[in-house]
């Protein structure tokens, strides 16, 4: 413990109380089986030495099976345990199995279809995040499945190849069902076999691995916990899981290998790169590859971005995927929120030989320009506390309607000294420009979550799904899911402009 002479360890720039310490002190020696506690580690700050040695679990891959010609996909919620500390069995929640789901794969073009059976004692919903699909299949908060009911939503793939994912949505308590395990990725591919994508590693689990990230905060026995009002970001984990794994170990046999990455955590943001520095490719945003390989040595993910990456390896060699302090704009020091400590994610351990890789294509995809902005809809987003435009989600207020297709130009302001995020639920969009300059290289392609850093006034734009539905709205949301879980999220219906009051308010305005 502090001496009194000593700082003391602080949250948010505030003093910790003696209970908040004590509490820090039972969180760091959680640990204590595989490493030495940490003094005066507080809540929220990752515990920074785990030993490395569990091999990486994969999720399985599931492609479905056909049905009439539409990929059918089977998910079942249930509850289990899973051990994030060898011989603590913690509860957890996952999607058939005990802990996360499979990784869903399915081809730009194809009908698909997921049939869910909620085995949970709660109900849930399942979103498909970041899939352009008809708001009333999305799995947003209105698509409640209770305990023992089964639902089976059904759309066409009309997007590029990505790595979207999919998570629970029942609002006011996303964060926990998220946080208990409940999250896979969905991998979309282009029909063609023969593209700029087959010279990208694409053999799943072998040379293509999902990586979900995840900080979880871990008590003295090894279960989850969660700690919304522990800090303006919501819950911080002390501990990195890669696929529920802490301290994992990834077997390179390539000597080029591609990472999915998800940032799964509720607040916690990182900036991944490696520890020896190494540069590496990122490939693809969260609507898809960029225009071209991009060279980087870190890419910051807030929660919910993903991002991919292709890292060369040598024969024989380790380095470990760390998380370095987050850059968290011009309003707070870099190591604000507990994020200013680098620590490690999953160390990858090359083969004494490695299998040749394709080289990388030059260019990757022909990604347009940002829609034309001149007939846009112009909206403003203004993002304080809890609130969107000074109000809390309310299920049964429709913040705006749209035009199917119709272009829109949003202005997202961050008027506070932390940070938020903006997802937009059915659409893949771009980033215009941050306080006027333009947007950072890996964010320049199709996205569908980007960071809101304090201040800054982010500019985007899109297209409206093209699916008119009058009952079903789609969700915009911050993605820290303790702010999301307290109504930081508004809702805008499609609507055929005959249906549409012209973007006044609708009838399903309450007051
Ligand atoms: Cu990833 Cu509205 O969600
Ligand atoms: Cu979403
Ligand atoms: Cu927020």
């Amino acid at each position: 413990m502090a001496g009194s002479g000593a700082p003391r360890p602080t949250l948010d720039g505030v003093p910790l109380t003696r209970r908040q310490l004590l509490r820090a002190t039972a969180a760091a020696a959680i640990i204590a089986p595989l490493v030495p506690a940490v003094a005066g580690c507080a809540p929220g700050e990752v515990v920074p030495k785990t030993q490395f040695g569990a091999r990486l679990p994969i999720p399985p891959l599931d492609e479905g099976a056909l049905d009439d010609g539409i990929r059918t996909f089977r998910l079942a919620t249930q509850a289990g345990t899973h051990e994030f500390v060898p011989g603590q069995p913690a509860q957890t929640m996952g999607y058939n199995g005990a802990y996360l789901g499979p990784t869903l794969r399915a081809t730009r073009g194809e009908r698909v279809r997921v049939a869910i059976d909620n085995r949970l004692p709660d109900a849930t919903t399942v979103h498909f995040h970041g899939m352009v699909l008809p708001a009333a299949t999305d799995g947003g908060p209105h698509a409640m499945i209770e305990p023992g009911a089964s639902t089976a939503p059904e759309w066409t793939v009309k997007q590029p190849a990505a790595t979207l994912w999919y998570h629970p949505h029942p609002h006011g308590s996303t964060e926990k069902q998220v946080g208990y395990g409940l999250a896979g990725l969905f991998i979309l591919d282009e029909p063609a076999t023969d593209g700029p994508a087959a010279a990208l590693p694409h053999t799943y689990g072998v040379d293509d691995i999902p990586l979900v990230v995840q900080d979880r905060r871990l008590d003295a026995d090894g279960k989850i916990t969660f700690d919304p009002a522990g800090n303006s970001l919501g819950t911080l984990g002390n501990s990195i899981a890669a696929n529920g794994t802490l301290g994992a170990v990834l077997p390179v046999t390539t000597d080029r290998v591609r990472l999915r990455i998800l940032n799964a955590s509720a607040g916690r943001w990182f900036k991944f790169g490696f520890a020896d520095h190494r540069r590496f490719h990122m490939v693809a945003s969260d609507g898809g590859l960029l225009a071209a390989p991009l060279q980087l040595d870190a890419v910051q993910l807030s929660p919910a971005e993903r991002a991919e990456i292709v890292v060369e390896m040598k024969p024989g060699e380790s380095v470990m995927l760390r998380s370095f302090a987050p850059d968290l704009g011009r309003v707070n020091p870099p190591d604000a929120f507990g994020g200013g400590k680098d620590f490690d994610v999953v160390r990858l351990d090359a083969a004494a030989s490695l299998a040749p890789s394709a080289t990388l294509p030059a260019m990757l995809a022909a990604l347009p320009a940002p829609a034309d902005t001149t007939h846009a809809t112009a909206r403003s987003l203004t993002f304080s506390g809890r609130q969107i435009n000074g109000k809390t989600m309310d299920m049964n207020r429709v913040d705006f309607t749209a035009a199917p297709g119709g272009s829109e130009v949003w202005f997202v302001d961050n008027v506070n000294a932390y940070q938020h995020n903006l997802h937009i639920h059915g659409v893949q969009f771009r980033l215009l420009d941050i306080d006027g300059n333009p947007p950072p290289p890996e964010r320049a392609g199709w996205k569908d979550t980007i960071p809101l850093l304090p201040r800054e006034r982010n500019r985007i734009a899109f297209r409206m799904p093209p699916y008119a539905d009058a009952e079903h709205p789609y969700m915009y949301h911050c993605h820290l899911l303790t702010h999301e879980d307290e109504g930081m999220m508004g809702q805008f219906l499609v609507e055929d402009a005959g249906t549409a009051g012209s973007g006044a308010p609708s009838s399903h305005q309450h007051g």
